[in-house]
């Protein structure tokens, strides 16, 4: 099986200057839940853009042009194919994490969709690919809770390929 896990705001944004546009820790734990029941894949920017990579307890695969990257404790892959292959192979949902060129390249491979929905408006350069949503059902849906290091507005969406 394979999933988009990722967060937008209002505009579709995603990115910003190579890292998230906003600060949702409840946000961060929603990702870690749904990520940790498989593997993650990532392009080479977003690998970089994590604090203190690899994430653990998953394992990650980055994608790169670059056919002489080598990175310590990570599946290093180069083709749209050889993900394919990973995933069949492998027997825990294989989650895509962005950018936004990664998760273009899987828009007709997803099965599932976890979208955090910021209700707000950030700056920023790097915005979701276009998603038809008619191919899929929303089939869980939950508000986040506000708090002091919660201050924006957001909802967690599951939605399943019909
Ligand atoms: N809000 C969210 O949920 C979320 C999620 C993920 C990322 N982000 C943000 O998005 C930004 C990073 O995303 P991004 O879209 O700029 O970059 P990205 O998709 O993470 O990485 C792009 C890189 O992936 C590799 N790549 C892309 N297409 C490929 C293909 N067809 N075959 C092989 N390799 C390929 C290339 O690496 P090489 O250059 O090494 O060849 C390319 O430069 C950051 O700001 C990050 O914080 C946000």
């Amino acid at each position: 099986m394979i999933t988009f896990v990722w967060a937008e705001d209002e505009n579709g944004l995603i990115g910003k200057g190579g890292s998230l546009p906003w600060n949702l820790p409840n946000d961060m734990k929603f990702f870690k839940e749904v990520t940790l029941t498989g593997n993650v894949l990532m392009g080479r920017k977003t690998f970089e853009s994590i604090p203190n990579p690899p994430l653990k307890k998953r394992e990650n695969v980055v994608l790169t042009r670059q056919t002489d990257l080598e990175i310590d404790h990570v599946l290093v892959m180069h083709t749209k194919e050889e993900v394919l292959e990973y995933a069949e192979r492998t027997d825990k949902p294989l989650h895509i994490i962005g950018g936004s060129d990664i998760f273009e390249l899987f828009v007709s491979d997803v099965d599932m969709l976890y979208k955090t929905k910021i209700h707000d408006q950030f700056s920023g350069d790097t915005f979701m690919t276009s998603i038809n949503y008619q191919e899929f059902d929303l089939v869980e849906e939950k508000e986040g809770i506000l708090d002091d290091q919660n201050s924006h507005r957001h909802t967690f969406q599951i939605y399943k390929r019909k």
